[in-house]
């Protein structure tokens, strides 16, 4: 499914980039569409930073409610062989939070 209205890089343009912001947010850098669970979308070539504390007033942008909050997470990205095993990475992680509450 392609979406029209979404940013379209050019070969020239650097590509969008998500950064952590440890003990923060998501940093988008780039053109993104965003697009909610409504299907509502937000198109922005300007840099947005999305709540990874899941505390914020306005998500899912951040508010810096983290830094009042405290919010630690620091974790570095590994490299992984394949998409398959980002994913599988991901819900491993998952099944031991849910094991660990
Ligand atoms: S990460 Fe900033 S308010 Fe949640």
């Amino acid at each position: 499914m392609t979406d029209s209205s979404a940013p379209q890089p050019s070969n020239q343009a650097k590509p969008t980039t998500i950064k952590t912001v440890d003990n923060g947010p998501l940093q988008i850098k780039g053109p993104a569409q965003l697009v909610d669970h409504d299907g509502n979308s937000f198109s922005t070539s300007r840099t947005i930073f999305l709540c990874r504390c899941g505390e914020s007033s306005n998500k899912p942008f951040c508010d810096g409610t983290h830094a009042k909050i405290g919010f630690a997470a620091s974790q570095r990205a590994t490299p992984a062989q394949d998409d398959q095993s980002v994913q599988s990475e991901g819900l491993r992680a998952g099944s031991e939070e849910t094991a660990a509450s």
